[in-house]
């Protein structure tokens, strides 16, 4: 399949996964970048410019497919060397970046002069046409749905997208909910040029994480997420579990006087016990509704040869057939 974002990034199928704290790492940005897609090494979980680098080359050693960076710019005083790693990336010769938080506008012209595309998380349109202004290459649409921080306007793909669709100019992909062929196939349909998943790539083999929290998200359904932190309009779709019913409840209690250090005990540090010891019932970890989707742990070769297999059914025989009226109905 050739879309725009196939073109721009010079990979084969048009599916990217998405930056994952403490799971985006080489084991499975290249497996899904040697299956075709694009993979995406979570830049903050390295924490500096120097272990980001040695995490690059890693993967250069395991793909020589196109890869990627996330760099996730986060409202904090003690900010990560942010200029180290992108010195880093442009360095390596990597040549995409995933932006999401925060603005990425300082790191554009230096990213773009050495020939980084950027591809720019985005849970708003108003968000994404601003990315387009500064210069964003693409836009990756994150909806209600998503796993991880889908910010606080609570718009579904449904509407999301088409209204993306509306509005910009540059390609932009499907993100949150996403799982397999019939999501690639209506996000196209709403003008996406292919789709980004995050919690589907969690559940795989090549995921360097704990087998607990790949039984979570089997075991899980699609009502068995919670959304924490919205008092603090930092809202995060997490999978339920004992700490976030207590982080609910401190949020019910303490209203509007709700501070950070209030849920540190739930949120703070987490994610290396919950991703690499198992340490699933912890505290809150991000998780999307697309659980409910997920019923199995297949290689990333195996997810993305099936939707691409599905999908292609899916549009020459269902919509096809359906179209010409000879689909049995
Ligand atoms: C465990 C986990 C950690 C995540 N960490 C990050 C992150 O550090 N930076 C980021 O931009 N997005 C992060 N995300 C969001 C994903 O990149 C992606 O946008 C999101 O998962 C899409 O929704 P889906 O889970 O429904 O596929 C994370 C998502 C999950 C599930």
């Amino acid at each position: 399949m050739k879309t725009r974002i196939t073109e721009l990034f010079g990979i084969q199928h048009p599916i990217i996964q998405g930056g994952m704290h403490y799971v985006g790492y080489a084991e499975l940005a290249a497996a899904v970048s040697n299956a075709g897609g694009l993979g995406i090494i979570t830049g903050l979980t390295q924490g500096t410019p120097e272990k980001l680098a040695d995490e690059i080359a890693r993967c250069k050693d395991m793909t020589d497919k196109p890869f990627g960076v996330n760099l996730t710019f986060l409202p904090i005083l003690n900010a990560p060397d942010y200029p180290g790693m992108v010195r880093v990336i442009i360095e390596s010769g990597v040549k995409v970046v995933e932006t999401a938080g925060n603005n990425p506008v300082e790191y554009l012209p230096a990213l773009k002069e050495a020939g980084v595309k950027i591809i720019h998380k985005c849970t708003a349109v108003r968000h994404a046409l601003k990315a387009q202004t500064i210069g964003c290459d693409a836009a990756s649409v994150d909806g209600f749905e998503c796993g991880g921080h889908p910010g606080e306007d609570d718009i579904p793909n449904m509407i999301l997208l088409p209204r993306a669709a509306d509005e910009l100019e540059i390609p932009f992909v499907a993100s949150g909910g996403m799982a397999d062929a019939r999501s690639l196939v209506a996000s196209l349909a709403m003008g996406a040029e292919g789709m980004n998943m995050g919690t589907r790539f969690l559940a795989t083999k090549e995921a360097p994480v704990h087998d607990n929290v790949k039984q979570a998200i089997l075991q899980a359904t699609e009502l068995d997420t919670r959304l924490v932190m919205r008092p603090l309009r930092n809202t995060e779709r997490v999978l339920n579990n004992p700490a976030v019913e207590r982080l609910l409840q401190k949020e019910r209690e303490l209203g509007a006087e709700i501070g950070f250090a209030d849920i540190a005990d739930e949120v703070a540090g987490k994610y290396p016990g919950v991703m690499q010891q198992g340490e699933v019932d912890s505290g809150a970890w991000s998780c999307g509704m697309v659980a409910g989707l997920i019923n199995d742990i297949p290689s990333c070769q195996e997810l993305i040869d099936r939707i691409m297999r599905d999908a292609d059914q899916l549009i020459a025989q269902r919509l096809e057939g359906l179209r010409a009226g000879t689909a049995a109905i």
